[in-house]
């Protein structure tokens, strides 16, 4: 049977009376979106949430379009902050740094995407998707938004959503954005690898830039959540309001254009062919690799390892450094905070070896009794694996102190990152720390793409773990010999796209500045745990006075679920559950919390939207 034909949204009606300024913004679209060779970029056109190319009302590049004589001006500002992330690792210009921003307004209706009302305009025959058991508890139907037929005009998406600029400020934005073309192609690669040695202008590691980056821009939430195009998107009629940072956080311009330049001009398997993609791709994986060690302060790109992300980090540890050195009636110390991913392998390897697994305990407010562990610590601790931020509470622990005294009974020290590298500098060389591991999601890359790291004296001393091309340095049928550290871990194919996107990930934060994202966030937290202290019945789960990005809590009267669910209803994403840490949440009488998690691009009117729904919940069921 053919496939039904998807059909497309009926544009809706635009008033007349426009059309110059209708066609000035068609017209700065097409210069905008131009290619060199005369072709039109698609990317710019929003995809349709059903796959389906939507074109706008008059093909009106809305996410070009400027609100304001202001915002054009944000624009023209906007697009330089791309730059580093722009430059592919090869040192290409990319034509993204010369691309306008995607403009964003956080709230009303001016999503950078098909605002939700656009795409709920009346449809012909779009198939509806198939009824399927829902296995997420608040979406009890599936989210295809369809308009009420008796819908007013005014329910759509009019031309004040669309907020044309007048005309003075968009021939301003056209002037201030002269075109440009694509550089020409031109390799400065520094990782040559053809014949195995560094070109002459190779950058040895250790000349890699420590100072601070100097393109650091001015701390500003408005600006910042420009740089994200989904913080635009409106769920159920409402702004979207993203407090499940924890889960994982959202991806500027920079990096979603970081990935499209690595497709659209990089694209190769790398340190293993003789061409130039394969050039170029190998720099731009071992250039991620350059910015990882710097980010967490390593003392060489042999220390980093890319895996999937923090889970795989561990359980590579566990699979070989723990085989090696973790026998019976050994012990390994965990605190009472993990997630289930710093609990789980070990418990495994204490299965096959023999080994104990010893618990840190907390006090009531969250934070890890140093007492109780120095008494837990003896010659036969083997390994001390602890969270920097819990996720589920978010607890500061000082690892630091931890790792001291781990390493004075000989034992070594593993630091889960996940949840810390996006909110705090990390400086694995001042902790001493032995392995730290975190996710690249967490911290604005794309996903499936982290990191283990660890001192190479240790790593060299690691086995391999899993078997392939890449990691060998000699194979016959009798036996393989395998390559040093980093590689002897990275069996197979690598992700090598996402890699870069961390790179590009890191430019990122660096040019905001991880000491402006703390401050900033501290403050923000402090004002949410004031306001949600304030609402009756509402308890906080995790109050120590060390505390990163998370508001983890129960309401009298309310399962967690139905807080989530109820907080979805207005477009405020949370986690509500056990957030893979069963151990801590049971430790406080709980099977389940609300969690709502900050990151920088969230407001102080944010937290009080979250605020006010829950006094709602509050007033609808009073304790
Ligand atoms: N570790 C992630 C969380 O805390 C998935 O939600």
């Amino acid at each position: 049977m053919a496939a039904p034909t998807p059909s497309i949204p009926l544009s809706p009606e635009l008033p007349a009376g426009l059309p110059d300024t209708l066609e000035l913004a068609r017209w700065a679209g097409e210069l905008f979106n131009a290619l060199p060779n005369g072709a039109q970029h698609q990317a710019l056109t929003p995809p349709d949430p059903n796959g389906i190319t939507t074109p706008l009302p008059h093909q009106l590049p809305t996410n070009i379009a400027p609100e304001s004589a202001q915002n054009a001006q944000a624009i023209a500002s906007a697009a330089p902050a791309l730059i580093p992330d722009a430059q592919a690792g090869n040192g290409v210009p990319d034509f993204a740094a010369t691309r306008p921003h995607g403009f964003i307004g956080n709230r009303g209706g001016h999503a950078q995407t098909v605002p939700q009302a656009y795409a709920a305009a009346p449809t012909i025959d779009v198939p509806a998707p198939p009824a399927t058991d829902q296995p997420f508890y608040f979406l009890a139907e599936p989210q295809t938004p369809v308009l009420p037929s008796s819908s007013t005009p005014d329910q759509r998406l009019g031309l004040s959503a669309y907020a044309l600029p007048g005309l003075d400020d968009l021939a301003g934005l056209i002037l201030a954005e002269p075109r440009t073309t694509d550089a020409p192609v031109t390799s400065t690669s520094n990782f040559y690898f053809l014949d195995g040695s560094l070109s002459p202008n190779a950058t040895p590691f250790g000349e890699v830039p420590t100072q601070e980056p100097e393109h650091r821009v001015a701390f500003d939430v408005n600006t910042v959540r420009h740089d994200f195009p989904i913080l635009a998107e409106r769920v159920n009629g409402r702004p979207l309001v993203w407090f499940d940072n924890a889960a994982t956080t959202h991806k500027p311009q920079a990096v979603i254009d970081r990935l499209a330049y690595f497709y659209a001009h990089e694209n190769s398997n790398i340190h293993r062919a003789a061409h130039e993609l394969a050039a170029r791709a190998t720099d731009a994986y071992e250039d991620a690799r350059k910015k990882v060690a710097r980010f967490i302060g390593a003392g060489s790109t042999d220390e980093i390892i890319f895996v999937r992300g923090a889970t795989e980090a561990i359980n590579l540890i566990a699979k070989t450094w723990g085989k090696k050195n973790v026998g019976a009636g050994d012990e390994i110390i965990v605190s009472n905070l993990e997630h289930h991913a710093n609990i789980v392998p070990w418990l495994q390897l204490a299965q096959e070896t023999g080994a104990k697994l010893r618990v840190i305990p907390v006090d009531d407010s969250g934070q890890v009794l140093l007492g109780e562990y120095q008494r837990l610590l003896s010659p036969r601790t083997k390994l001390v694996s602890v969270t920097q931020v819990s996720n589920a509470l978010g607890t500061v622990v000082p690892v630091k102190e931890i790792i001291d005294l781990a390493h004075r009974v000989g034992a070594k020290a593993l630091v889960d990152g996940a949840q810390s590298v996006s909110h705090m500098r990390v400086d694995v060389q001042a902790l001493d720390a032995d392995f730290f591991v975190f996710s690249g999601h967490k911290v604005f890359a794309p996903t499936g793409i982290g990191v283990a790291y660890g001192k190479r004296a240790i790593l060299e001393d690691m086995p391999a773990w899993q078997g392939g091309g890449n990691m060998i340095s000699d194979v016959t049928f009798e036996r393989a010999l395998f390559q040093g550290p980093p590689s002897r871990f990275e069996a197979g194919t690598g992700n090598i796209a996402d890699a870069a996107g961390l790179g590009a990930a890191i430019d990122y934060v660096e040019r905001i500045g991880i000491e402006n994202i703390a401050a900033y966030e501290h403050e923000l937290l402090d004002y949410a745990t004031a306001l949600l202290k304030d609402i009756q019945g509402l308890r906080l789960i995790g109050t120590a006075q060390d505390k990163a990005s998370v508001l983890s809590f129960v309401l009298t009267g309310y399962a967690p679920e139905e807080v989530g669910k109820a907080l979805n209803e207005e477009g405020i994403a949370v986690r509500a559950g056990h957030h893979c840490a069963q151990p801590i949440l049971r430790r406080f009488g709980q099977e389940a919390t609300v969690r709502a998690s900050l990151a920088f691009y969230n407001t102080r009117e944010e937290v009080e939207l979250l605020a006010a729904v829950l006094r709602r919940l509050r007033t609808a069921r009073p304790v």
